[in-house]
């Protein structure tokens, strides 16, 4: 079954938990998809966690394009969600370019950082679906705080919350917030919200794929290691380059032979 918004929706009014994680090619995509995931989403961590840039404000609409193309092709039922870059939503006329741009190269829902109301509503009112981001964002934010943590800014997220829902958030991203924060905001909205480091009561979580596959050396305590896949393939590629160099493989098993009369023109 192909999960569209008015099932991600159905599952909050349900009490049922959203699944999320990030995604940056096509084998990934295949299993996550396989693994029964209610969202895939090509985040703008692409820049910092597939690429190897310092930041995400490095990160192109070009960039994400290419990913989401091979995203795309692996995934069959999961909700596809992609990020618009920074610098790409500037005012509602850009956003909405950026968006169809998004959508063409098949993006199911864009998300976008900030209290931008104005863009929110624009995208919402031309049929896009859009999920806003609020708490620690990285286009906005330059290092990973908690953001929330007082009476004055918690309200001032809350009231930011309900201010993009009211826009025509469709879905909304909660950045490393305190959990009591991430809880009242959730209650507090109709729509589903997907926290990371936002605590146990948000209607879904994500995470960054190589965070938790253990691929990144990082410790973070918001996120949890499901595999040290990170030690498997450094493993993998030392047993690879060691065997290659002392001639353990290929074996005879791996190679292919020509006809005996082939051969022997060729050896003559
Ligand atoms: O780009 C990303 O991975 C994100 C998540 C942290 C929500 O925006
Ligand atoms: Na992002």
């Amino acid at each position: 079954m192909k999960k569209n918004m008015d099932y991600l929706h159905w599952k909050k009014r349900n009490d049922k938990k959203l699944t999320m994680l990030t995604c940056y090619d096509y084998p990934t995509a295949i299993l996550q998809d396989k693994a029964g995931l209610d969202v895939i989403f090509v985040g703008d961590s692409l820049g910092t966690n597939e690429l190897g840039y310092e930041h995400e404000i490095s990160v192109t609409l070009d960039d994400i394009i290419h990913h989401l193309k091979a995203v795309r092709r692996g995934v069959k039922e999961a909700y596809l969600l992609a990020d618009m870059p920074y610098k790409t939503y500037e005012d509602p006329e850009m956003a909405l370019l950026t968006a169809k741009e998004l959508v063409l190269n098949g993006a199911d829902g864009v998300k976008l950082e900030g209290m931008r109301e104005d863009v929110i509503s624009h995208l919402y009112s031309n049929g896009i679906e859009v999920w806003g981001h609020l708490g620690y964002t990285p286009q906005l934010h330059n290092k990973a705080v908690v953001q929330g943590k007082t009476f004055d800014s918690a309200k001032f997220l809350l009231n930011g919350a309900i201010a993009l829902q009211t826009a025509g958030a469709s879905m909304i991203v909660l950045e490393l917030i305190p959990e009591e924060l991430g809880k009242v905001i959730t209650e507090k909205l109709s729509i589903p919200t997907i926290g990371i480091g936002a605590g146990r009561f948000t209607d879904g979580q994500v995470l960054i794929v190589q965070d938790m596959l253990g691929i990144t050396p990082f410790d973070l305590r918001h996120s949890k290691n499901y595999g040290n896949l990170g030690q498997i393939m450094l493993k993998a590629f030392q047993s690879y380059s060691n065997e290659v160099e002392n001639g353990e493989f290929p074996q005879i098993g791996n190679v292919r032979n020509m006809k005996d009369e082939e051969r022997d023109k060729l050896l003559n």
